[in-house]
């Protein structure tokens, strides 16, 4: 059967309209992300440790960007600083135009629970409670109007609707990492941060929780900041920035 050169040309001109919505130099995105002058040194005297210098970053919101780095080069200092769990030594960050310094312990405290998720390498769930329990605990804490049910609707897009009771010891690695990011995506953030999140996973699992973390990134336009020597993980990214002497810079992936 022969096409018409309309239905030809249609999903070219679908095709070129959706990756100009996906472009981080679309001009109509917010920049949701903005960070200047960062730095970071630790220690002190002949001791101190220049980790982050003069960094500048800027993220589009829904954008998703990919950190990379050797061992010890700062990736996890800045993840840190970027949410807020950390304080640089100079510099700002600021999130959906907030700068994190103008904000006291308790108002930064707000902003994380409600515009970011963390998603830690080391999973940090808490032992003595259920799957549920560690989903909701962050919504209780923010005055989530209904953690318990979307914490269960959460575990249930993971795929663990019928592990919710169970504890961390009784879940797989690849289990437990499904909780974290249920963990971390329940309250819908606008900017989910991730350090590592296939790290300790085989490749099986580690295939699944890059998947689930682009669907619900499409899903609900979360912005994703990763960090991660998984070069599947990289490619799916829209920018993969390499973090080197204290600074970042951007490559194309080959
Ligand atoms: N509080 C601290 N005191 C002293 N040194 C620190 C502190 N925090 C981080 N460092 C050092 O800063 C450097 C950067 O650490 P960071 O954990 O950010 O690296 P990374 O890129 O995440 O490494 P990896 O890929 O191994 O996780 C390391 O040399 C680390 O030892
Ligand atoms: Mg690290």
């Amino acid at each position: 059967m022969l096409l018409s050169s309309t239905e030809i040309n249609a999903p070219k001109q679908a095709n070129t309209h959706a990756a100009s919505q996906h472009s981080p130099q679309h001009p109509t995105r917010e920049t949701i992300i903005l960070a200047t002058n960062l730095n970071k040194s630790v220690g002190s005297g002949e001791h101190v440790l220049h980790i982050l210098r003069d960094l500048e970053l800027q993220i589009q919101a829904g954008e998703r960007v990919a950190i990379v780095g050797s061992s010890g080069s700062g990736k996890s200092t800045l993840l840190g600083i970027l949410a807020g769990l950390d304080v640089p030594t100079s510099g700002l960050v600021s999130i959906q135009g907030n700068a994190f310094s103008t904000l006291d312990e308790d108002a930064r405290a707000a902003m994380r629970g409600q515009t970011m998720g963390f998603v830690f390498q080391s999973f940090q769930l808490l032992p003595t409670m259920t799957a549920l329990e560690n989903v909701m605990i962050p919504m209780q804490l923010n005055g989530h109007p209904t953690p318990m049910q979307t914490a269960q609707e959460s575990l249930a897009k993971v795929g663990l609707a019928e592990r919710m009771q169970h504890y961390p010891k009784q879940l797989s690695g690849g289990e437990q990492q499904r909780v974290a990011i249920a963990r971390a995506f329940a309250a819908q953030p606008a900017v989910l941060f991730a350090d590592e999140p296939t790290g300790n996973l085989d490749t099986a699992n580690g295939e699944k929780i890059i998947e689930l973390l682009f669907k619900l990134n499409q899903e609900n336009s979360t912005t994703l900041v990763l960090v991660t020597h998984d070069i599947r993980l990289a490619q799916r990214c829209d920018r993969v920035l390499t973090l080197q002497d204290g600074q970042l810079s951007e490559k194309a992936y080959a």
